[in-house]
C-alpha cells in the first residue's frame, strides 16, 4: 500500500510535481485521487479487519455446508436416476454422482431436510450481509486488475459473491412464489450452488491461514468481551481492509455480531414455524402458506389450486376413471371411484411436506395401497410405478415413484382426508400420498397409473 492512498481525494500525490491542476486530461487515475469508495481511506470503520471477515466467515462456512448437504438431498428426494420424468436437472452429469433411491422412512425425512434448508438459507441471510459489509472496501479495489494472478482472483471472488447473492436471491423469491426465473429454479439453483460451493471452498482454503492468524491475534472470547469504547482498530499491515483513516468506534465487534444474530433470530422466529408446524405455524409471518385459516377437513396448505391446474370440473365428475396399467400384454383396468371406495381402505397419518420449506402437519388420509392397485395391475412387484394426473402442463403432471415407494404400506392412492372427502384443491378424486417424498410427488387429481416390472 503507498502512502498516497491515506490521501483525501483530489489532493496532490505525495512527492508528485504534479497537482490536479496539471494533470494530463487522459492519465489514469491514481489511488489518491480517486472517487468516493475507490478511495481506501473513503472506508473509516475500524471493525473492519482480518477478525471480523473470518469469523462471519467460519459462520457462513457451517451454514453454507449444511445448506449444500441437504440442497443436495432435496435433489435426489425426486429420484432423478429413476426417470427422466422426475429429473429436474437432465444435463447434470456427473455432478449427480451421489445419487440414491430416496427411502420411505423415517417419514419425517424430507420435512426436517426441507424445513432445515429453508429456514437456515433465510437465517443465514444477516450473517451474509454483515460478511459482505465487512470486506465491502475490497469489492472497490482500484486497479480492478493488476496482473494475470490478480484477475484470477478478481474472478473467484466474483464466482463467490455473485454465486452467493444468487442462491439466497433465487431461494427466497422462490420460497415467496415469485418465479420469474428465465428458466427453470431447479436448473438455476442446482448449478448456482456447484459454483457458489466450489468458489466457497477455494475461498475458505486461501484464506485459512489469514483466519488462524486472525483468531490468534485478539482470541474469539476475549474480542468478545470488548466493548465499543475499548474496540480498537486492527494493525495497519494485517489487511488492506484496516481503514488508513479510522473513525472513533460507533460499534464493537461483538455489537456487530450481536446486530446480524439478532436479524437470524428475527428470521428464525417469523419463519421456522411453517417446517415445524402445531401453534408454531401462526408465527410464520414471512411463508406464504403459514397461515393458513379456518376450519373443516381440508384447511391445510395448496400450492396449486384445481384452477390454476386447467383441470376442469367434468373431469373430476361421474365420468371420472383411474385406468391401472400393468406390465403384461393384458388390457388396463378401470376403476370409478365407487369401486375404489369399494376395495379395502386404510388410514395414515401423514403431512405433505413441499420443497419450499412448509410442512402441512399430519393429516388422515383414507384410501388404497398402493401395492394394492399394483397387484390389482397383475403387477406383484412392481419395479416403478408412472402416475399420471389430469392436470397437463405442470412440471410434476407426471411422476416416477420407486419400487421402494409403490411398496410401502403406508402408501396411498388418497381419496378421503380427515374424514371428508377430498376437496377439489386437494386433489379429489384421488390423489397419491407417499411418506417421506416431496410434496409435488403426492400428485393430484390422479388419472391413471403404470406399473413396470
Ligand atoms: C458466503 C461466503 C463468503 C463470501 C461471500 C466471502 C466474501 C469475501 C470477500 C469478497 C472478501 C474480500 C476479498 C479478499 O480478501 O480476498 C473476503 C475476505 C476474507 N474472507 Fe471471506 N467470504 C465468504 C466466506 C468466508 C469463509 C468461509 C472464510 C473462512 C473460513 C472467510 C474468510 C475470509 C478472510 C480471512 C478474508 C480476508 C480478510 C482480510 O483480508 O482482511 N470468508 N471474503
Amino acid at each position: 500500500m503507498s502512502d498516497t492512498e491515506h490521501q483525501p481525494a483530489g489532493s496532490p500525490a505525495a512527492g508528485s510535481p504534479s497537482g490536479p491542476a496539471r494533470r494530463h486530461p487522459l492519465r489514469l487515475a491514481l489511488p489518491g485521487d480517486l472517487p468516493g469508495p475507490f478511495r481506501r481511506s473513503f472506508w473509516r470503520s475500524p471493525v473492519r479487519g482480518p477478525w471480523l471477515a473470518s469469523v462471519l466467515g467460519l459462520l457462513l462456512l457451517g451454514g453454507v455446508l449444511v445448506l449444500f448437504v441437504t440442497g443436495l438431498l432435496s435433489y435426489a428426494a425426486y429420484n432423478p436416476d429413476l426417470s427422466p420424468v422426475n429429473d429436474t436437472t437432465p444435463g447434470k452429469g456427473w455432478l449427480g454422482f451421489y445419487l440414491f433411491s430416496w427411502p420411505t422412512r423415517p417419514e419425517w425425512l424430507y420435512q426436517v431436510n426441507q424445513g432445515l434448508h429453508v429456514t437456515l438459507g433465510l437465517v443465514l441471510v444477516p450473517i451474509l450481509l454483515a460478511k459482505l459489509w465487512s470486506v465491502l472496501p475490497r469489492l472497490f479495489e482500484w486497479p480492478p486488475l493488476r496482473s494475470p494472478a490478480h484477475a484470477v482472483e478478481r474472478l473467484s471472488l466474483f464466482l463467490l459473491v455473485g454465486g452467493g447473492v444468487f442462491e439466497f436471491a433465487t431461494g427466497i423469491m422462490n420460497i415467496q412464489q415469485w418465479y420469474v426465473f428465465p428458466g427453470s429454479f431447479y436448473t438455476l439453483h442446482f448449478y448456482g450452488a456447484w459454483v457458489f460451493v466450489a468458489a466457497l471452498a477455494v475461498h475458505a482454503t486461501v484464506k485459512f491461514p489469514a483466519v488462524i492468524r486472525a483468531l490468534r491475534s485478539r482470541g474469539l472470547l476475549r474480542e468478545l468481551r470488548v466493548s465499543t469504547a475499548g474496540t480498537r482498530q486492527e494493525a495497519p499491515d494485517a489487511s488492506p481492509l484496516v481503514s488508513p483513516a479510522p473513525a472513533a468506534p460507533t460499534i464493537s465487534r461483538r455489537g456487530v455480531l450481536a446486530f446480524a444474530g439478532a436479524g437470524s433470530l428475527a428470521l428464525l422466529a417469523l419463519s421456522a414455524g411453517q417446517s415445524i408446524g402445531g401453534p408454531l405455524r401462526r408465527t410464520a409471518l414471512l411463508a406464504p402458506h403459514g397461515q393458513a385459516e379456518g376450519s373443516g377437513p381440508g384447511n391445510f396448505q395448496v400450492n396449486v389450486t384445481v384452477a390454476e391446474s386447467g383441470v376442469q370440473a367434468r373431469q373430476t365428475g361421474a365420468s371420472w376413471r383411474l385406468i391401472l396399467t400393468g406390465p403384461g400384454a393384458g388390457r388396463p383396468v378401470t376403476l370409478t371411484r365407487g369401486e375404489l371406495l369399494a376395495m379395502p381402505q386404510v388410514s395414515v397419518r401423514l403431512p405433505i411436506n413441499c420443497v419450499e420449506g412448509w410442512s402441512t402437519g399430519d393429516q388422515e388420509w383414507t384410501g388404497v395401497r398402493l401395492r394394492e392397485l399394483a397387484r390389482l395391475a397383475g403387477a406383484e412387484h412392481p419395479a416403478n410405478a408412472l402416475v399420471e394426473s389430469l392436470q397437463h402442463g405442470g412440471a410434476f403432471g407426471r411422476v416416477v415413484l420407486s419400487a421402494g415407494q409403490v411398496s410401502d404400506p403406508d402408501s396411498l392412492l388418497a381419496l378421503r382426508v380427515n374424514g371428508a372427502d377430498l376437496s377439489p384443491d386437494h386433489g379429489y378424486p384421488a390423489r397419491v400420498i407417499v411418506p417421506a417424498s416431496p410434496g409435488v410427488h403426492n400428485t393430484k387429481w390422479v388419472a391413471g397409473m403404470t406399473f413396470a416390472s
